[in-house]
This record gives C-alpha cells, sequence and structure tokens, in this order.
C-alpha cells in the first residue's frame, strides 16, 4: 500500500508516465529520486539509476504472481529497470511471451521461483522442435540486462521424480521439461551475478540471439531423492546464435556444461568451473540429414571440469541419413581437468557409431583447425589408460588438428592418446585403434 501510495504520487508529478496506470501492490520510481531508489535497493548499483518499477511479491509457493510481472516487466521497458527485492519470492505459474523487449533491466535480488504444476506446464508452454524443447516463457528483442544476487529458480524437484527412469533421447518420450531461461530472436543480451537452481530441464537455450554474455553466474542442479537425479539439466545450449561469451561462471549440475549446438559462432568462455558435468562440448552437430549445421570461431580458456562424464569435447554426427556442416576454429586452451573418464574427445563417429559403418558412412561436418593446449590433470581411469580418444570418419575432412602441452595421466600413471582417421600430425605421440 506504501509502494502504491508513494507510486501514484511520484507517477501523477511524471509527466512522460502520467497515462501509465499503476496496479495494485506496485509502483515506478523515477530515476531521480535517490532515496526512494535506495531503500529498494536498486541505487548504487552497477548500472545507472533508471526508472524503476517494484511489483508485490509473493506470500506464498502457490500465489502466483506473473500478471503482476508481465506488468512490471512492461512498465519497466524501454530504458527502465524492474526490482525483484531481496528476501522476497515471487512466483510464476503461467507461461509468458516477452518478445517485445526493448532496453530493459531486471534487478533479480529476490527469488524468481516457477510452480512445479506439470500438468499445467505441459498444457501450457513455448515448444520448440529442436530436441523437443519445451520453455516456461521466451525473452526477445534487444538490450535486455539481468543482474542482482538473486535466484532464477526451476523448482524442478516434482521433475525430477516424475522424469525418473525416462530417457529424453527416446523418440518415443513427450514428457517434455521446460528449460529455465531460454531467448529467442534477441539481441544483446546479458545475465549478471545470478544463480540458476534446479532447472526441470536445460537451464540456458538461446535460440536465433546475438550477443549473448553470462558473468559470474551459478548453475546448479541437486535433488533431494536420491532415486530420482536432475537430468539433461545442461548449463548452456545454443541455436542459430552469433557471439556467446561466458565468465567467472560455475556450474554443477549432472549434463553438459557448455555445449553450443548448431550455428554457433564467435564463442568465448574464460574461468569457468564445471563439477559433475559432461563438459564443454562443441556440439553434436550434422543430425539432421539433409541439414547444414556450423560452429566455428571458439575460445575456451581456463576452464576446470571436475568429476566429469567428458571434459573437453567436439562432436559430430556420422551414419546414414545424417546431415553436413563444419566445426571449424576451435581453442581450448589452459584447461585444468580432474577425475573425468574421458578428459579430451573429438567424435567424428558420433553418435556410437561403429567403425565400420563410420567408414561407410562418414561424417560430412568437416572438423578443422583445432587445438587444444596446455590440458593437464587426472582421468578417472573408466577409459583404462586412454585420457584423449580422437576419432575421426575415415576419408572425412578432419585435418589441423593440434595437441601441445598435454599432461593428463591416468589413476595407474598411464596416458594414452588414441587418433583414428585423423589427417597430418597432431603434435603428440598418439595410437591408432584401427591401423
Ligand atoms: C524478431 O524481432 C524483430 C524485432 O526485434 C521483429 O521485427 C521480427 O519480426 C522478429 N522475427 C521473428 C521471426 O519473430
Ligand atoms: C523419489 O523418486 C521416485 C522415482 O520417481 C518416486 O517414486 C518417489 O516417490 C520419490 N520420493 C519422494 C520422497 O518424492
Ligand atoms: C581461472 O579461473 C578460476 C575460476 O574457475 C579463477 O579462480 C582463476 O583466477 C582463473 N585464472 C586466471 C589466470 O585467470
Ligand atoms: C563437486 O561435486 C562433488 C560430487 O561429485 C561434491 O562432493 C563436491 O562437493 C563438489 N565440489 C564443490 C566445490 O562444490
Ligand atoms: C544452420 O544454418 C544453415 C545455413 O544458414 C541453415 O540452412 C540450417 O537450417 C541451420 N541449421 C539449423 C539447425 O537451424
Ligand atoms: C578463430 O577464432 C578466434 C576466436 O574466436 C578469432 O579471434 C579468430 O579471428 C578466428 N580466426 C579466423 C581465421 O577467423
Ligand atoms: C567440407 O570440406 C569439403 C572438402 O574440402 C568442401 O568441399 C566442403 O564445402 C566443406 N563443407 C563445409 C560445410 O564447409
Ligand atoms: C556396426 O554397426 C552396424 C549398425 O548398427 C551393425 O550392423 C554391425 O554389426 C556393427 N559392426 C560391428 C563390427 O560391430
Ligand atoms: C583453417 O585455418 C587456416 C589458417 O587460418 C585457413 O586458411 C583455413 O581456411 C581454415 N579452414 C577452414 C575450413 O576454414
Amino acid at each position: 500500500m506504501k509502494f502504491l501510495a508513494i507510486g501514484a504520487l511520484l507517477l501523477s508529478t511524471a509527466s512522460a508516465l502520467a497515462t501509465e496506470h499503476v496496479i495494485k501492490g506496485a509502483s515506478i520510481i523515477p530515476a531521480n529520486h535517490k532515496g526512494e531508489l535506495k531503500k529498494i535497493g536498486a541505487h548504487g548499483q552497477k548500472y545507472k539509476d533508471r526508472r524503476t518499477v517494484t511489483i508485490r511479491s509473493s506470500k506464498s509457493d502457490t500465489d502466483d504472481i506473473s500478471d503482476d510481472f508481465l506488468w512490471g516487466i512492461k512498465a519497466a521497458n524501454h530504458g527502465g529497470r524492474l526490482i525483484l527485492q531481496k528476501n522476497k519470492k515471487y512466483v510464476i505459474g503461467k507461461k509468458l511471451d516477452l518478445s517485445f523487449l526493448d532496453n530493459i533491466e531486471v534487478q533479480l535480488d529476490g527469488e524468481l521461483k516457477f510452480t512445479d504444476d506439470i500438468k499445467y506446464w505441459q498444457a501450457n508452454n513455448f515448444y520448440y522442435a529442436f530436441q523437443k524443447s519445451i520453455t516456461f516463457w521466451v525473452w526477445g528483442g534487444q538490450d535486455i540486462k539481468i543482474f542482482g544476487k538473486g535466484t532464477l529458480n526451476g523448482n524442478g524437484q516434482a521433475w525430477y521424480n516424475a522424469f525418473a527412469g525416462r530417457e529424453i533421447l527416446d523418440s518415443s518420450n513427450t514428457f517434455y521439461r521446460p528449460i529455465l531461461f531460454l531467448t529467442d530472436n534477441a539481441t544483446r543480451v546479458s545475465v549478471e551475478g545470478i544463480t540458476q537452481l534446479n532447472s526441470p530441464c536445460w537451464t540456458n537455450f538461446f535460440v536465433r540471439t546475438n550477443d549473448v554474455v553470462f558473468d559470474d553466474v551459478f548453475i546448479n542442479a541437486y535433488s533431494t531423492n536420491a532415486s530420482a537425479l536432475p537430468k539433461n539439466t545442461d548449463g548452456f545450449d545454443s541455436l542459430n546464435v552469433n557471439g556467446l561469451t561466458v565468465t567467472n561462471t560455475r556450474v554443477d549440475i549432472g549434463d553438459d556444461c557448455f555445449s553450443p549446438k548448431p550455428n554457433t559462432t564467435n564463442i568465448f568462455v574464460q574461468n569457468l568451473w564445471c563439477n559433475n558435468t559432461h563438459g564443454v562440448s562443441m556440439g553434436s552437430i550434422g543430425q539432421y540429414s539433409g541439414v547444414q549445421d556450423f560452429i566455428e570461431n571458439a575460445w575456451i580458456e581456463n576452464v576446470t571440469l571436475l568429476n566429469g562424464q567428458t571434459g573437453a569435447r567436439l562432436k559430430a554426427w556420422a551414419g546414414p541419413n545424417v546431415g553436413y556442416g563444419r566445426i571449424n576454429n576451435i581453442t581450448y586452451k589452459n584447461i585444468h581437468i580432474e577425475n573425468t573418464d574421458k578428459p579430451i574427445v573429438l567424435d567424428q563417429c558420433y553418435f556410437n557409431i561403429n567403425a565400420t559403418t563410420c567408414a561407410e558412412y562418414p561424417s560430412a561436418v568437416n572438423i578443422t583447425n583445432i587445438t587444444f593446449e596446455n590440458i593437464y590433470g587426472t582421468s578417472s581411469g573408466a577409459e583404462d589408460e586412454v585420457v584423449a580418444d580422437l576419432t575421426c570418419s575415415p576419408n572425412a575432412v578432419c585435418s589441423d588438428i593440434h595437441l601441445k602441452n598435454i599432461n593428463l595421466v591416468s589413476p595407474d600413471g598411464g596416458s594414452e592418446i588414441i587418433c583414428d582417421g585423423i589427417q597430418g600430425d597432431i603434435g603428440v605421440e598418439c595410437v591408432s585403434t584401427t591401423s
């Protein structure tokens, strides 16, 4: 009520906003009202003060404020900021189309949490044919900045429980789970400082988006039910994206840490920490027959990969009825890997295509100009002494693959590097299992 009163008063004096209607429990504070901004934690932030919108918070986990949130986003659009205050919870129980954004900041200091009404979300969502993805909401437009110390909470436990025993790659699976944060048709998106917790499925998916920057974000998915672990909660996925930067970020989830998908270019990753993941993986690409995919120009530096299935990886499909394309100009530098089953993987016979079939149907995804430099640490021993497995399709384009300063050892002290089907010298001693 207090904010409503203040909001209404300020509104009456701010002629530019005079036509806006302030909903119950909300307020709009002009940028020059420092005292009011300070009270709600919006003044003295990293970014300069803006017209700032507050909305009412939720009283419980079922008190859906999605209408208020949508109103707040609209009121903050075009140069303002929506603040979600510290120690307050904001529950979203309805799907939201946020595709109209233009110059907006969201200061997330509190908790933005989705309801876990599986029935509702499976009937109401945004669907993407690519790997049959659904999401709670779509963020689109330009100049979108989310920052703060708060949490975006996917409330995944009910989803983990219900999905237990199912497989996303099972072609008959129709139990879809929402992605926590999705941008589509967006330009200049930045996310800083927040925690992304317990996504039901992938944590971030960027589609048709240019210039995405994540900095200082913590991504975590865990289950309190040992027989229903989080699944497919990837940190970062992308499709048709140019410009993807992730820095100073920690990811502790049970699937891909960072995994750009078809048509991602100009990738920059620095100071990334991943625990229990499937590592930093370019692809897979080239899955769909007749479709061209590419991943090009990636610089991945200073990454720590702990307790994973795979570490630094590239993967492209081979076999009958697959697509084509290229993975070109990828650098992995200064990568610390510990207790990981397959620390370095280049697989141009994906997915599980054996040598005979891979020779018969080699990949049409060219893999070129790849550097692995200063990669060190330990494997888990799951692959015995193999610490790097580079498998190209026979007679496919797989060239200019360079390894330098590789210091990876298995628990028994061995360190074998497999190189099958690669053209040219890879720069380190290696063995071919097929020749
Ligand atoms: C993408 O967004 C722009 C405005 O930013 C809009 O004009 C265009 O129609 C959108 N494209 C699609 C495919 O939605
Ligand atoms: C844990 O997950 C299993 C598998 O879905 C489910 O049967 C069980 O009810 C869950 N336990 C709790 C406490 O929710
Ligand atoms: C590498 O990244 C870690 C975080 O994972 C950070 O603590 C460290 O300072 C970084 N090292 C360099 C040389 O930037
Ligand atoms: C990393 O994951 C392991 C479980 O595999 C866990 O025990 C450990 O606490 C995690 N490390 C950190 C720093 O969170
Ligand atoms: C990738 O880009 C190519 C060329 O622009 C396009 O033909 C293809 O459909 C895109 N792939 C995907 C999966 O969107
Ligand atoms: C290769 O990628 C790096 C890093 O993204 C980029 O700086 C460089 O210009 C690219 N090289 C070429 C030849 O495009
Ligand atoms: C793959 O390499 C072949 C041989 O150099 C070339 O003809 C083809 O255009 C390349 N494909 C792509 C998608 O770059
Ligand atoms: C390779 O895979 C093909 C297709 O799945 C199968 O028919 C064939 O028996 C396999 N060959 C070997 C040597 O395992
Ligand atoms: C690989 O890099 C070299 C040197 O920068 C360049 O000439 C070549 O075109 C690159 N390959 C592809 C497929 O772009």
